[in-house]
């Protein structure tokens, strides 16, 4: 009776009770700022943004002081990340402001004594019908409406504090100079400007630059329209990114996309001079700094003086570029490298200058040999520049020489030629693989050596020209007195064009920085790769020019070569073969899909490089080599006891699985070996030439190919046979992989062996229940467990069964090495590929495979 009556009254008071919740959850946010509604720190109001992903309102920095400030922040991101700050210098001491829209028709905010503390200061508002609003993008939009709609008067995003984010504008004018929207905090706990800024400076090429008071503190190097070309490591394409549009007045405005919409991304210079980017990791909650500026004694502007150059491979980190030597060698020896480098040797173009003053002089300097340039590679180029109306590079050197105090040139892609008077500033050698070329001017004595050798190298090759082009001449000759009589026509009419085509081609090859060449037209073209593109020079200088010694193997595409960037860094450079007959254009979509697999068990792809016909892959680089020189070594296997050999199991099964199901493509390996499971230094497994099918064998998406890619032994018999591949095709090289762990054998050690392969053998053993005979004899440590040996087995068996269907998914292959209880199901005896000896069933199918060693390419013979 009681309980009826409880029940009864809340069901009388449960509308009443919804309604007060309701009310106390959503009276605190507003949405707009109008005369009428105000937001009130008192009562704890704020204004939302419409899909709740920014808040404004009153906040302080520490939860002891007084002080409040009127800021933008992400909505329900922990972390305090305030975007924008009104009262940057004017806190309110305690809970008594208010914003509200002044009787100017201005957003304004109040302190406890009704004195205006900030204002947006938009003067002559014609009425007073303004409304402020939060946008999701975080801008805060001040407008008005009339009878002609509505009409902005004033943003946030115009008028920013220490945060750029996606969505705003820097709109620079090249006529106008510099500009510094940004300025740093005090300290973490004083958003009053500080003593770093942060803009743009449109002189020559666009250029992002961090201040320190007045003074210069770091820059981002020139924009090709592609990239910041001073920035380590940086990636952009058309799609995401930073881009740089000129308008028709001439105006440049800098915005930046992220990758995906709902990314949320923010650029800030810190109150202790660094910028930096985050990015916000939803996983894990928290924000992510994905990029920092300055970031390395190099990066410090102007560290080394003028005419010097920055390296940290150096271990002074300080050099005088060439031809050029400390100006005051005791300082520069204690390491004060303020004062810079001056030149060896005056230039010709100076000589002449100061020898119009000095009658004496001209007469023994005037027929010293011409002035010419030294080529620096891989480097930041120097601060302010000159951009100069040529593309061509042999005008922008002409043009430099012709200047008197002109001291360096270049020729970048997508900007154009530029030129340097006077001193070097800023100049850094790039350990990884970016930066551009720079040429600097020097007397002729200086070029040294270099030229020389040039010289005899010209001469040499002159001579042996001649002696080609005699040899040829008299061929041709020889040839056409031969065919004269019968068609001496058709020689001349085939003659010419093939000629023209050769000729034409080998203009393309030799673009210089082929790197970006294609990439670098602004605003035309919408595919650029986000992974980096390294300097085709610097990688063949890293692998000291693709030698022998440094060749790790040959792989199915083409032969992989050991190569040490300037920083150190090892990589693995893989250089492919051209017979892909792939455009550039597909080539580069290829390898941008493939940089988005990122996966701990697959081979990381740190870039590629183009030139002309030459493609190169460059991936990080794996000391312990590939899991082949282990598993098959009888000395190396014993180095891989039980649990390291389940652990790698796993990580290839890791592996693909990502690259069958959760990447956003879905990839076929297609050719899975130990020999392309690879290993780093805690031998951990990483999967590589994935993706590398598609490019070379068409699409993935098909399901028949007349070209079959893949290694004897590891492929399923569907596939051999009839070409057809699936992600179970896959699973059935995974399948004999595994057995290969286990037991330490090729499966193709077995030709002359009563069982034809090492399936056949398993097979037998399994079905005798003697699996545990299987395992390799050197494993023989107390890590080994019977029950997880037998299961590892089973599934070894189910994956190489003959029927595809009857396979298991990867996914279901992770299930079952990770769970200990599951039943699995009994595998179907493999006749196709482990009874060919005996020839008891069918035909043996594989015989007709033209079998190279490492790849075969298929004239298939089909069984009957
Ligand atoms: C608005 O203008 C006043 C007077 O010109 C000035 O003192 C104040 O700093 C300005 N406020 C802002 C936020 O620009
Ligand atoms: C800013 O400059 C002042 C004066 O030079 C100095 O005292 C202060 O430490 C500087 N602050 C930071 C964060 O560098
Ligand atoms: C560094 O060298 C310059 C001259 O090159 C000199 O003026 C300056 O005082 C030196 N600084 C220090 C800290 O020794
Ligand atoms: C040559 O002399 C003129 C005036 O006599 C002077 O302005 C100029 O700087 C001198 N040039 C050099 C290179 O010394």
């Amino acid at each position: 009776m009681v309980l009826t009556q409880t029940t009864i009254l809340f069901l009388l008071l449960f509308p009443f009770l919804f309604i007060v919740c309701f009310f106390t959850l959503f009276s605190h946010a507003a949405s707009s700022i109008t005369p009428r509604i105000l937001i009130r720190d008192v009562d704890g109001e704020t204004l939302l943004s419409e899909e709740l992903n920014f808040e404004l309102g009153f906040f302080s920095l520490d939860n002891n002081s007084s002080l409040r400030y009127v800021g933008i922040w992400y909505y329900r991101i922990p972390g305090a990340a305030f975007i924008w700050v009104a009262n940057r210098d004017r806190p309110i001491n305690g809970r008594v402001g208010v914003i509200t829209i002044g009787i100017d028709g201005n957003l304004v905010i109040f302190d406890g004594d009704k004195n205006q503390v900030w204002s947006s200061n938009v003067s002559n508002i014609k009425n007073n019908n303004t409304e402020a609003v939060l946008r999701d993008d975080g801008n805060l939009v001040l407008s008005t409406k009339d009878d002609d709609g509505e009409r902005e008067l004033w943003k946030s995003f115009d008028h920013p504090t220490d945060t750029f984010l996606p969505g705003m504008t820097v709109s620079v004018n090249p006529s106008k100079g510099e500009i510094r929207p940004f300025v740093s905090w005090k300290s973490s706990t004083d958003p009053a400007p500080g003593n770093f800024s942060m803009g743009i400076d449109p002189r020559a090429s666009t250029q992002i630059v961090i201040w320190e008071g007045d003074k210069r503190r770091w820059r981002s190097g020139y924009w090709d329209g592609r990239i910041f070309t001073g920035v380590s490591n940086m990636t952009g394409s058309y799609l995401f990114g930073f881009r740089l549009n000129t308008d028709r007045n001439g105006e440049r405005h800098l915005a930046y996309t992220p990758l995906e919409n709902i990314e949320k991304v923010r650029f800030q210079i810190g109150w202790d001079g660094l910028e930096r980017q985050y990015k916000w990791n939803d996983g894990e909650k928290r924000w992510d700094k994905t990029q920092e500026e300055p970031y390395n004694n190099c990066e410090i502007y102007n560290k080394c003086g003028s005419f010097a150059e920055c390296s940290l491979a150096s271990p002074m980190n300080c050099v005088c570029i060439r031809g050029f030597k400390p100006k005051e060698v005791d300082e520069w020896t204690k390491g004060n490298w303020s004062g810079g480098c001056k030149r060896m040797t005056p230039l010709k173009a100076e000589k002449n200058s100061n020898s119009n003053n000095d009658s004496s002089v001209a007469a023994t300097e005037v027929d010293v040999e011409e002035d010419g340039f030294v080529k620096l590679q891989c480097r930041k180029l120097p601060d302010f520049a000159r951009l100069v109306g040529t593309q061509d590079k042999n005008d922008c050197e002409s043009y430099c020489l012709q200047e008197t105090n002109c001291t360096a040139y270049t020729s970048v892609n997508g900007i154009g030629c530029l030129i340097w008077h006077g001193e070097l500033l800023d100049i850094k050698d790039f350990e990884d693989g970016g930066g551009n070329t720079l040429y600097i001017r020097l007397a002729h004595s200086d070029l040294g050596d270099g030229k020389k050798k040039m010289k005899i190298v010209i001469i040499f090759s002159v001579v042996l020209g001649s002696i080609c082009l005699g040899i040829f001449l008299w061929l041709v000759w020889r040839f056409r007195g031969r065919k004269a009589v019968a068609a001496a026509s058709c020689c001349k009419t085939s003659d010419i064009p093939v000629f023209d085509i050769t000729r034409s081609k080998s203009r393309q090859v030799s673009t210089e920085f082929s790197g970006s060449a294609e990439l670098s037209l602004e605003g035309h073209e919408l595919s650029g790769p986000e992974l980096p593109l390294f300097n085709f020079d610097c990688i063949a200088i890293a692998t000291d020019n693709f030698s022998d010694e440094n060749k790790l193997g040959q792989g199915g595409f083409g032969p992989v070569y050991k190569g040490k960037l300037r920083g150190g860094e090892q990589i693995a450079v893989k250089r492919l073969s051209r017979r892909s007959g792939q455009g550039q254009e597909e080539f580069k979509n290829e390898m941008m899909l493939i940089a988005k697999l990122q996966h701990r068990n697959l081979v990381r792809l740190l870039g590629c490089s183009i030139q002309g016909e030459e493609m190169l892959l460059v991936y990080e680089y794996m000391p312990n080599k590939s899991l082949d020189q282990f598993l098959f070594d009888t000395v190396r296997q014993q180095q891989l006891n039980w649990n390291k050999r389940f652990e790698i199991i796993e990580g290839i099964a890791r592996g693909l699985l990502y690259l069958h199901r959760d990447s956003r493509l879905r990839i076929i390996h297609r050719d899975l070996k130990a020999s392309n499971i690879l290993l780093d230094e805690d031998m951990n497994p990483k999967i590589s030439d994935f993706g590398l099918a598609r490019i070379f064998g068409g699409g993935q998406g098909e399901v028949n190919t007349t070209r079959v890619v893949g290694t004897y032994g590891y492929m399923a018999p569907e596939y051999a046979m009839e070409g057809l591949f699936s992600i179970k095709s896959d699973v059935y090289s995974f399948g004999v992989l595994l057995l290969e762990i286990v037991s330490g054998r090729k499966n193709t050690s077995f030709r002359h062996s009563d069982d034809s392969s090492l399936i056949g053998y398993a097979w037998h053993l399994w079905n005798e229940q003697r699996a545990m005979e299987l395992v390799d004899p050197s494993i023989c440590d107390s890590s080994l467990k019977n029950q997880q040996v037998l299961r590892c087995i089973h599934i070894g068996m189910l994956c190489v069964q003959d029927s595809a269907a009857h396979r298991p998914t990867m996914s279901s292959v992770v299930l079952m090495l990770e769970s200990e209880a599951t039943n699995l199901p009994l595998p179907k005896r493999p006749l196709l590929t482990s009874m060919r000896r005996r020839s008891e069933d069918r035909d043996c199918y594989m015989e007709g495979l033209d079998v190279s060693l490492n790849e075969l390419t298929v004239t298939m013979v089909l069984g009957r």
